[in-house]
């Protein structure tokens, strides 16, 4: 690591907003010297954590013997359920995820004890060497375990409008279909990790890689038995999140505080790359059913749909990701008569958690699922079929969860595109391609996307900053969100930078800290800049009305009068220098730092029937992608994709793109080559790399063409931006609906029947199905 002072950002146009600023870490990043996590110095005394965890899926305990955990060499310290001084739990929302096991194990991987030792080798070769007895009980693995078994760990939920039933009966066309979807690990590069740091009477100090700071002091000093004002959480940087660490940091943070809360010493728990994966949860795998009533275009007059997940054996945030599956199976559709039923299962599987898109990709491909089967049923091109069905004025603008869509603009995206990405000239050279080639045959799909922008846990739309001016006009920024890799610190940084009218480089990011900004909420829902953003942005404005107040009655003249831009702030003929207002102004003893708070406005959604509203906005995005398949071996290649994604007016169009780009590549990993075997005993098959396939830049097509769109929000987001995390996550969908494109051109006719993710052996049995079926 580097001793060199830090690179100064590059000089930036002012204003920083809209502009395309590289990523505030990016110069440590190439250089290896941004600091995670396990990059800190450790302090002297550290100890290593493991974690002991179950063998079984579902057992009662009936032993534990740890004497060979506790004689083994360089063992310092044992924590079991009974050395837990407050309380044993780390439930973000329901309390059923136990730090340690106490008498009933619910998943292979479960936590059962921690072990400390001088070193990691040594704290984890410990872990393994614990005696357990177990009185096996019958475990739940699967959805369909979980259905036969009537396991829930939440009631159903279900949102209907019209007459979905009657409808279906009299449609002129009726078709009912099933799909499954995979789950996906997150595979962050940083693994979860923390370190825990005991201060003098009772504090905690807590480097972690988490999304959600204040959750996991909140959880940690609970589990010590202390107020939560003796707990700090650190978190300058994750090296990936996307959903996995929105809640389940907390365990391995609570394990390391109950470390090092026992023995006096800093502790630090990093799990490996198996132990990760195998311990905590994924996106949510599902199956759906339908059935489907239309007419001749393929225009949807009734649909019932069914959605069933796996939440695996806590509650967690499956309440809430369900909903979002819920209130995105309409897609960009106006769906009249309506049924969507949601089921909550409980499994003995780990956890289920958030993942990018957070609910939103699985009621989303449900119904492009239905649509484009429609499409094959007809014989139509399915963006004719998509087209028809798109929300459109007044009669067809109301969702499901009954919330009117006012900014749609998915229709002119679609047009944009189509005629950008020559989507029709490409569907007929493909035609007369896959007439010629016998083995190897191409497809290609356009798809939309709506996403609702806001948590729908309506509470968490709320953010806090704090801002410093020091008396050389140099600024210090902290806010409640955390950064990922997403850029937020950056777009932050810009917008403050700005209410200043100083250079980007005048404005310091920290690290982000509870004892900082308090009660904050995850970073997550991709609200980060709208919240946090906004939050800054009233926290500058705050001291810039100060000084303004200031400086016009030196200068006699009203506030509004004053300009700040270029690192000056100017009235008429007068003029001063930021640094020399801001030194002024301490002279004359004004206040030179803020508190800065905002809230969603219009979001109001009812928890119980889904009705309401719950966005406060829409992100929109269509993409066109083009496949080719080998009919033989199923093998798969995307030769191009083409995106249109709206960012409103971007705060930064540069990481915006990338923001696109990487939710693109993630999001055609979870459909196309990430695979997660559970064996029937629930043991995870797929726990590294050498069996968990994530995309790799050969898999990222030679035409990767993104543009974006940059028409304000109609909302009054900050500088009008829109969010960009997790929509353009969908838009991967085109890729497997252009697999589905090319194994109808293998022969037969009528649906595709592919499950995802979309992998060789699937696309060699849908095109094995096909052939044999009615076709070839
Ligand atoms: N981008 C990077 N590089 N790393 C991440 O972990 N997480 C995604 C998205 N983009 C993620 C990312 C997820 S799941 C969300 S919700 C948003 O970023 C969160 O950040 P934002 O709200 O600031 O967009
Ligand atoms: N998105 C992400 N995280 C959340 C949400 C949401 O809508 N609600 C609660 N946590
Ligand atoms: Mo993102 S799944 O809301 O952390």
């Amino acid at each position: 690591m580097s001793a060199r002072p830090p690179r100064s950002p590059t000089p930036v146009p002012f204003p920083a907003t809209h502009q395309n600023i590289r990523h505030d870490s990016a110069p440590l990043h190439v250089a290896g010297t941004a600091r995670y996590v396990d990059d800190m110095p450790e302090p002297p005394g550290l100890l290593h954590v493991a974690l002991g965890q179950s063998a079984k899926a579902h057992a009662r305990i009936l032993s534990i013997d740890l004497s060979a955990v506790r004689a083994y060499p360089g063992v310092v310290a044992v924590v079991t359920s009974a050395d837990i001084p407050g309380v044993n739990d780390v439930g973000p929302v329901v309390a059923d995820d136990p730090i340690f096991a106490e008498t009933l194990v619910e998943y292979v991987g479960q936590s059962l004890f921690a072990v400390a030792a001088e070193t990691r080798i040594a704290a984890r070769a410990a872990a393994r060497l614990a005696k357990i007895t177990y009185e096996e009980l019958p475990a739940i693995i699967t959805i369909a375990d979980a259905r036969a078994a009537d396991s829930h760990v939440l009631p159903p939920k279900r949102v209907e409008r019209g007459d979905p039933l009657g409808t279906l009966a009299t449609a002129p066309y009726r078709l009912t279909g099933h799909l499954a979807m995979g789950g996906q690990d997150h595979f962050y590069l940083e693994g979860q990790i923390s370190m825990a740091i005991p201060g003098e009477d009772g504090d905690m100090h807590i480097l972690c890689s988490t999304q959600h700071p204040s959750e996991v002091q909140h959880l940690v000093a609970r589990a010590l038995g202390r107020p939560d004002n003796h707990v700090v959480v650190e978190v300058r940087r994750m090296g990936g999140g996307f959903g996995g660490k929105e809640t389940q940091a907390s365990l391995f943070a609570a394990a390391a505080s109950l470390v090092a809360d026992r023995t006096g010493r800093p502790a630090k728990l990093r799990l490996d790359r198996d132990d990760d994966m195998v311990m905590t949860g994924k996106r949510h795998d599902f199956e759906v059913a339908y059935d489907v009533g239309f007419d001749a275009d393929g225009r949807i007059l009734a649909l019932d749909l069914t959605l069933e997940s796996r939440c695996g054996m806590s509650t967690d945030l499956s309440g809430a990701i369900n909903d979002r599956a819920v209130f995105h199976a309409d897609n960009c559709y106006f769906l009249p008569n309506i049924r969507i039923t949601s089921y909550r299962y409980k499994t003995h599987t780990v956890s289920n958690t958030a993942f990018r898109g957070f609910g939103g990709p699985q009621g989303m491909l449900a119904i492009e699922g239905v649509v484009d089967d429609i499409a094959h049923h007809l014989g139509r091109d399915p963006l004719a079929v998509r087209r028809a069905n798109l929300y459109g004025g007044p009669g067809r603008d109301l969702t499901p969860y009954g919330m009117k869509v006012e900014d749609f603009i998915a229709d002119s995206l679609l047009d944009r595109l189509e005629s950008s990405s020559a989507y029709q000239a490409r569907r007929t050279a493909i035609a007369a391609f896959n007439a010629a080639s016998p083995v190897l045959k191409r497809g290609i799909a356009c798809t939309p996307v709506k996403f609702g922008i806001s948590f729908t846990t309506s509470f968490l739309n709320q953010a806090g900053a704090l801002i410093q001016v020091y008396t050389d006009g140099s600024v210090l920024l902290n806010h409640g969100g955390t950064e990922m890799g997403q850029g937020l610190y950056t777009k932050v940084a810009q917008v403050v930078a700005d209410v200043f009218g100083i250079g980007l480089d005048r404005v310091r990011i920290t690290a982000t800290r509870t004892d900082k900004v308090p009660n904050t909420s995850a970073t997550a829902a991709s609200a980060g800049a709208d919240l946090n953003g906004m939050a800054s942005f009233n926290a500058a404005r705050t001291i810039r009305d100060r000084l303004s107040t200031f400086i016009a009655g030196r200068w006699g003249v009203e506030p509004s009068a004053l300009s700040f831009a270029h690192g000056k702030v100017t009235a008429g003929e007068h003029a001063i220098r930021f640094d020399d207002l801001v030194r002024q102004a301490y002279l004359a003893r004004i206040s030179l730092s803020a508190t800065g708070f905002y809230a969603t406005p219009k979001i109001d959604v009812d928890k119980e029937t889904l009705i309401g509203r719950p966005f406060y906005y829409f992100a929109y995005g269509a993409a066109v992608s083009e496949v080719v398949i080998d009919t033989l071996t199923g093998e798969t290649k995307l030769l191009a994709v083409d995106i249109l994604h709206d960012c409103g007016s971007s705060l930064n169009p540069v990481l915006d793109r990338g923001q696109v780009e990487g939710a693109y590549v993630q999001g055609m990993g979870w459909l196309i080559l990430e695979e997660l075997v559970f064996d029937a005993a629930g043991r995870l098959c797929t726990h590294a790399p050498s069996t968990y396939k994530i995309p790799g830049c050969g898999d990222i097509p030679d035409h990767f063409k993104v543009d974006l769109v940059t028409q304000p929000n109609r909302e009054e987001t900050i500088h009008r931006s829109k969010a960009v995390g997790e929509p353009p996550f969908m838009l991967a969908i085109s890729a497997y609906h252009a697999i589905k494109a090319a194994v109808a051109a293998a022969g037969g006719s009528g649906p595709v029947t592919l499950d995802a993710p979309a992998t060789p052996e699937r696309v060699l049995m849908a095109v094995r199905a096909r052939q044999s079926g009615t076709g070839v």
